[in-house]
């Protein structure tokens, strides 16, 4: 939500920082901005709408300078127009600042500017903070404060940033201090990037990775100044930091299309290989069940174990869909009571503490904001209780560098690799494998199932990659035929009952957000409780059947949409008959043991969001008003 980059050193900067937008690009499209200082004045180049707008500009704009700020828009305040686009500078033009995040008092700081005489162009909270800064730096001045000061800029930012509230972080420039960019976090990513004789700010890793892959990670309350002879870190008290860079060793930059249309498709087509990486990483390759330890290796301690009666998940949107799956696998393999709760939910409202409880937080990027929020706030409420109350926090992320796996006290990493898509396909993949493994290490830990059926299980995974790749040819000519049949639809109703609940969620979630299609997922059981109100023959139902033992009350569901003149797409395997009779179309899925369904299930109606929105034209990889990581609450 938002990325911002930052440089400084001897290469025009200008071209450094487009580069580094384009790889925080998936971070928000709405504008784009980059400022630099050249002789001694604040230049600037700004475009609405994607940063190609902002290339195009800037190849008629000769924009000088070694060191420089840039910034990708998700609008928040004010709508994404140029004038709203950032940088923003101060009414002296002398302070540039992009931010990622909200100031959420920036009504009672802007009208206080106002009242002292300063004058705002734009509708964002953002432009609050270079006036405050030249305000600090001209009060500074006044007082001579700023002789004896080391960097009067930090100095006045510090100040600044003490009298904001609210989650960002930023980067500040200024022509009177044309040697500096200082940055500062408040529960917004930052990290530094130590390159040889330059340093680089970004909201995100691979924006640095081209240069360098030492960097550090700014923690909540810390600012810092960079020079061109090296970086101070500070916290927001200014007591100075010592932090030392550490290495990267994943290669996290944005990778190329290979020959796919679209990320999104390259992406679905990545999950067997997810699959496959999960299990390499988590399943003992010769597991049997007389082996005298978990057929799961996991990197947690058995303090996470130990007298665990409860489980609770915070988790937004697809992740959200993916705990719903990890619950039911949580109670019905492992016999663990698990809640699933909306992070933005739990922080305001969470339920009464109980003893022995593990939370999880769920996040592909491990920057959501209200993730991070709900499991610092449950960290804190559990803090210097007794040992039953202790906090337990365990997340599952694709961003093992993320704010999240400093939170917690371990981390799974799902090893999906870097998704562009801003649409989640094969993350939500490795989340669900990372709850499979999750609770099978535990039902092994607490003895829930016997070691045949455990058997059974491991087997059957180590199917999946092959059947998934077996599957998704076939699947995808039938959901092309869909998407042509099916591209000027205005609603659609995902039915799934059980562990594929989550699945028909999941299914609406991604029409909705690529297609900008109206969908509802629904259980389908409940649909005769209302929604059935909803169904003519201009509303097509994908209802997934999946043998097992609800499959049977799935059928009489969809028959009972069918008697609604609905038209009828079976998430399928082909061979029962009566499935064959009942729906009009069927996505065929390889026939496997309920309790893996999940897996294959949801890839039919990733295509089918994907190739319906293709066919209606629409930007697949960034769909309108989302962004791949929401940073803001
Ligand atoms: O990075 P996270 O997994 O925490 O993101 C949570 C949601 O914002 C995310 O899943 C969102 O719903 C995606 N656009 C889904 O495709």
């Amino acid at each position: 939500m938002c990325g911002i980059v930052g440089y400084i050193g001897t290469q025009s900067a200008s071209s450094i920082l487009l580069e580094g937008l384009r790889q925080l690009e998936y971070r928000g499209y709405d504008s784009a901005g980059i400022a630099t200082v050249w002789e001694d004045k604040i230049d600037l180049v700004r475009a609405k709408g994607k940063l190609y707008n902002l290339q195009t500009k800037l190849e008629g704009h000769d924009l000088q300078g070694t060191v420089g700020i840039g910034h990708t828009r998700w609008a928040t305040h004010g709508k994404p127009e140029e004038h709203n686009a950032h940088p923003h500078v101060d009414m002296s033009r002398r302070v540039a600042v992009v931010q990622n995040g909200i100031v959420e008092n920036y009504r009672e700081l802007r009208d206080g500017l106002k009242q002292r005489g300063y004058e705002f162009v734009t509708e964002t909270d953002t432009e609050v903070i270079p006036n405050l800064v030249a305000e600090r730096l001209d009060e500074m001045r006044a007082g001579g404060e700023w002789v004896t000061l080391v960097s009067p800029l930090t100095e006045a930012v510090r100040r600044v940033v003490n009298d904001l509230h609210g989650a960002f972080a930023i980067a500040v420039l200024c022509a009177d201090y044309p040697d500096e960019i200082v940055v500062a976090r408040q529960q917004a990513p930052l990290i530094i990037g130590f390159g040889q004789g330059e340093f680089f700010c970004a909201s995100d890793t691979p924006a640095v990775l081209p240069y360098t892959n030492a960097i550090v990670p700014l923690e909540n309350g810390e600012l810092a100044t960079l020079t061109p002879l090296g970086v101070e870190i500070y916290s927001f008290a200014g007591d100075r930091l010592k932090r030392h860079p550490h290495i990267l060793t994943t290669t996290t930059s944005v990778s190329e299309k290979q020959g796919f249309r679209h990320f999104m498709l390259k992406e679905i087509y990545e999950q067997p290989s997810v699959v496959r990486a999960c299990l390499d990483a988590y399943l003992h390759p010769d597991w049997t069940p007389d082996s005298p330890h978990s057929p799961i290796r996991l990197p947690l301690p058995s303090t996470f174990y130990d007298q665990l009666e409860q489980v609770q998940i915070v988790a937004c949107g697809t992740s959200w869909h993916a705990a719903l799956v990890g619950k039911y696998l949580l109670e019905q393999l492992a016999g663990i009571p698990t809640q699933v709760h909306y992070a933005s939910e739990f922080r305001y409202a969470p339920p009464p503490l109980t003893a022995h409880t593990l939370l999880i937080g769920v996040t592909q990027s491990g920057e959501t904001a209200d993730t991070l929020s709900a499991i610092s706030m449950e960290k804190e409420r559990r803090t210097g209780l007794s040992e039953a109350f202790a906090p337990r926090l365990l997340g599952i992320t694709n961003r093992m560098q993320s704010t999240l796996t400093r939170l917690v006290d371990q981390a799974i990493d799902t090893h999906a690799g870097i998704e562009i898509g801003v649409a989640a396909t094969k993350t939500f993949m490795a989340q669900l494998m990372a709850f499979y493994c999750l609770t099978l290490d535990l039902a092994y830990q607490r003895q829930t199932l016997p070691s045949d059926r455990l058997a059974e299980i491991v087997a059957t995974l180590r199917q999946l990659p092959m059947q998934l790749e077996a599957t998704m040819p076939q699947q995808e000519r039938v959901v092309e035929q869909l998407a042509h049949d099916f591209a000027e639809t205005q609603d659609f109703i995902f039915l799934g009952r059980g562990i594929n609940f989550p699945i028909a969620l999941e299914g609406a979630l991604k029409l909705k957000e690529i297609s900008y299609i109206h969908a509802e997922g629904y259980p389908a059981g409940e649909m005769k409780h209302g929604p059935i109100a909803l169904l003519d023959a201009k509303v097509p139902v994908v209802a997934i059947a999946m043998p097992g033992h609800v499959y049977e009350k799935v059928l009489s569901n969809a028959q009972e949409a069918k008697a609604r003149d609905a038209l009828l797409i079976g998430v399928t395997p082909s061979a029962d008959p009566h499935a064959t009779e009942l729906f009009d179309t069927i996505l065929p899925v390889a026939l496997v043991d309920e309790l893996l369904s999940p897996i294959l299930s949801v890839i039919p109606l990733q295509l089918l969001a994907y190739h319906i929105a293709a066919r209606r034209g629409l930007d697949v990889d960034q769909p309108r008003n989302l962004a791949k990581s929401v940073t803001v609450e």
